[in-house]
């Protein structure tokens, strides 16, 4: 009950200040999550997903306008098959039971990534989500799958060699024109970076676009991250005071 009033005081305190435009979480810590508790790693995965859930819908419902989640590094490959191929059954679950909210909710899928990479299967499933939401024009939710920043960058730059010499464009390339080359191309840069489970690293994610963005590092394990503690980062948020250089 007391958990209840705290939350809505702080919901409220949130919504008459400025919420970010774009969120975006590193989501960190299921298979230390499920090893505390005696589980098997995928048992915080499977975990992880339920936080997935009711985080998007979170989002949603605070107006946030872009959210994106890293769900799978260039570099995760690097683990146990056994653990990629649970991890890689995660988007068709996802998929097949909140597709459905997701289109009632106005929400648009996103994803970024080297996609074309992914076994077939999960580009079945990201393909749909992202085909049966792609005229929805509410919150943006991008799924970073097989996403790796170094990767983006140096696509971006091999995108724009290829442009120059076939559109045989002599323009200069400016920031705006680069960000257009990345899979983020048309969305604001994020406002606000979460990265749960107490690792204080970036480990590859959104290089370029965070350059001002404010970091928010906690020690809650992703498959426990709570409405409370997506409010007490926004909470955090609003009272930084962000300078880009100035004073
Ligand atoms: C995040 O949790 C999920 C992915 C990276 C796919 P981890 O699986 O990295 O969990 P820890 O960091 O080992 O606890
Ligand atoms: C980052 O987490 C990738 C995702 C959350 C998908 P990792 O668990 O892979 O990062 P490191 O290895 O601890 O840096
Ligand atoms: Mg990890």
């Amino acid at each position: 009950m007391k958990e209840d009033i705290k939350l809505k005081e702080l919901e409220q305190k949130i919504l008459a200040g400025v919420i970010p435009q774009h969120l975006a979480i590193i989501m960190d810590g299921n298979g230390r999550w499920a090893a505390e508790k005696g589980l098997p790693r995928h048992e915080g995965h499977r975990q992880g997903v339920e936080s997935v859930r009711a985080t998007v819908r979170n989002c949603n419902e605070l107006g946030i306008s872009v959210l994106t989640l890293f769900a799978f590094s260039t570099e995760n490959w690097q683990r146990p098959i056994s653990e990629v191929n649970y991890l890689m059954s995660l988007p068709e679950k996802y998929f097949d039971s909140e597709l459905p909210e997701l289109i009632r909710n106005n929400v648009q899928v996103r994803l970024i990534g080297e996609t074309g990479k992914l076994p077939r299967k999960v580009q079945k499933a990201v393909r749909e989500g992202s085909e049966k939401t792609k005229d929805n024009d509410g919150m943006v939710l991008n799924f970073a799958l097989n996403y790796g920043s170094r990767d983006e960058i140096l696509r971006a730059v091999n995108l724009i060699i290829k442009d120059l010499k076939e559109k045989n464009i002599k323009k200069k390339i400016d920031e705006n024109a680069f960000s257009d080359y990345l899979y983020t191309a048309g969305l604001p840069d994020p406002d606000l970076l979460i990265r749960t489970s107490g690792e204080l690293r970036i480990s590859n994610f959104l290089l370029w676009q965070i350059a001002y963005s404010e970091l928010y590092f906690t020690e809650v394990y992703w498959p426990e991250f709570s409405r409370m503690h997506l409010l007490e980062a926004i909470d955090t948020f609003q009272q930084r005071k962000r300078r880009y250089g100035k004073i």
